[in-house]
């Protein structure tokens, strides 16, 4: 690699004049928190223009090899032709109306074939609309009321039943906070217990099958085994993991039966289009056929069918079966992986930076010399990344797009990053982070 022609980007003039006034606009000047300007350092791009590929560009046409991909959405790539042609085929069709669209069907039949494990399926427009409607139709087929999620995951949906659940429950009734339990996800002795100690009331489990370490291929089927011993349903969330640790996703993967699995990020190509599917015998309690039976009010969107994203989805789905996607994507992050803890390793820094997680998504954890999780050093660590045009929030999610080259100058990059992250950790980080913020967790109490 020309390491001469990697530009050290330094200007974010008009990035600035955006975080100045966005905020006044936009409560969090983003559409996820996970985007807003309290996850970046102060050099760093506020807006995007546009991207392709692996790469995008910001306000201040500086360009950036993209690693998080629109929060992991963007499987094959930004702009990506094969998908855009069929989307825009699509709208010259129509996008909305007051009956289904034929391409609901079509999706439908093709989704459905790739997870025969269940039988239904409903649209929605984000990933929380889905995992909302399962937990309501676990409610509503169980008869119970309590839900149950790993306390050691992050999200699931930013609906009260969830977000009550974290540290950020202002707004959300106290009521509501009581009916959402928690356990270990590693752990079947954890689930047990909670079952000990909620006996019947547990309505269902939703869960990602796959989030920090490599558990035993039977972990998951063995504690669905477990739910449905205590006549709990199971909700696996494919969100992340869907298209990317496997095609569909971890349900083909450890050949799992979970009664119902919510589809996101990752089946469009960054496009608004999630999905729940799920058995029969649970999912038709959202239909209109069980004459004579309540009604559940189960997802009802003036969006949800909008067909140039369902398009978008038939395309990516396609993308998939003709091309080793998920080959290549893994193989891409093993050799980010392998190059980045050799970097960790050579710099000598083990003791305060390590890779985790998989070849599918990759974390970087970021500690001071005493072994405390540090915000300071990880923006640090993130300012010199950008620096060398690499958009990087200690994720990797690799695209189709993404080359070994790309990889290559990322590589660059850490290795810069880690040559910084000594200077951090001698003189302390706020002699070298320019301007003054400091990234903080998503989930908190206070702002
Ligand atoms: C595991 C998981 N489930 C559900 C969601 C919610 O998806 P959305 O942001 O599309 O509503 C997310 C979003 O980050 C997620 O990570």
């Amino acid at each position: 690699m020309d390491t001469k022609s990697i530009p050290v980007i330094s200007h974010f003039e008009k990035s600035d004049e955006y975080r100045n006034t966005i905020h006044r606009l936009i409560p969090g000047g983003a559409h996820t928190y996970s985007k807003g300007d309290d996850q970046f350092p102060s050099m760093s791009p506020a807006a995007i223009t546009h991207g392709k590929g692996a790469y995008c560009w910001d306000v201040d046409g500086n360009k950036f090899l993209d690693t998080l991909m629109g929060l992991t959405s963007v499987s094959l790539g930004h702009a990506y032709d094969e998908v855009n042609e069929r989307v825009i085929r699509e709208i010259h069709k129509g996008v909305n109306f007051s009956r289904p669209s034929v391409i609901e069907r079509e999706m439908a039949e093709k989704f459905l074939s790739l997870v025969p494990q269940h039988d239904m399926i409903k649209y929605a427009k984000n990933g929380s609309v889905c995992t909302t409607a399962a937990v309501k139709l676990a409610r509503a087929y169980t008869g119970r009321t309590l839900v149950a999620r790993p306390i050691d995951h992050p999200f699931y949906s930013y609906d009260d039943w969830f977000i009550g659940s974290t540290a950020c429950d202002s707004g959300i009734p106290d009521a509501f906070k009581q009916l959402t339990v928690t356990y270990q996800s590693d752990s079947l002795e954890a689930l047990e217990k909670l079952f000990d100690q909620y006996p019947n009331q547990i309505a269902c489990i939703i869960s990602e099958p796959e989030k920090w370490n490599h558990l035993e291929p039977d972990f998951y089927q063995k504690a669905i085994d477990l739910a449905h011993k205590h006549g709990t349903l199971w909700i696996m969330d494919e969100m992340i993991t869907g298209f990317k640790t496997d095609f569909p996703g971890s349900i083909r993967k450890f050949n799992a039966q979970p009664d119902m699995a919510t589809w996101g990020k990752g089946i469009a190509n960054g496009f608004s289009f999630c999905a729940l599917t799920g058995k029969k015998e649970i999912m038709e309690y959202g239909g209109i056929q069980r004459v004579g039976q309540p009604k559940v009010f189960l997802v009802s969107t003036t969006h949800g069918g909008e067909t140039h994203a369902i398009a978008a989805g038939l395309a990516t789905i396609d993308v998939f079966e003709k091309n080793d996607v998920i080959g290549h994507n893994h193989s891409i992050g093993d050799y980010f992986m392998a190059g980045a803890k050799a970097i960790i390793e050579r710099q000598q820094l083990s003791h305060v930076l390590s890779i985790g997680g998989f070849n599918w998504s990759s974390f970087l954890t970021v500690k001071n010399a005493n072994g405390e999780i540090d915000f300071g050093l990880r923006t640090l660590f993130m300012q010199e990344m950008i620096k060398h045009g690499v958009l990087y929030q200690g994720i990797l999610a690799p695209c189709f797009s993404h080359t070994k080259e790309d990889i290559d100058l990322m590589l660059y990059a850490f290795d810069a990053a880690c040559t910084m992250m000594h200077k951090g950790l001698e003189d302390g980080y706020e002699k070298h982070l320019i301007g003054n913020s400091v990234i903080k967790p998503v989930f908190r109490k206070l702002n």
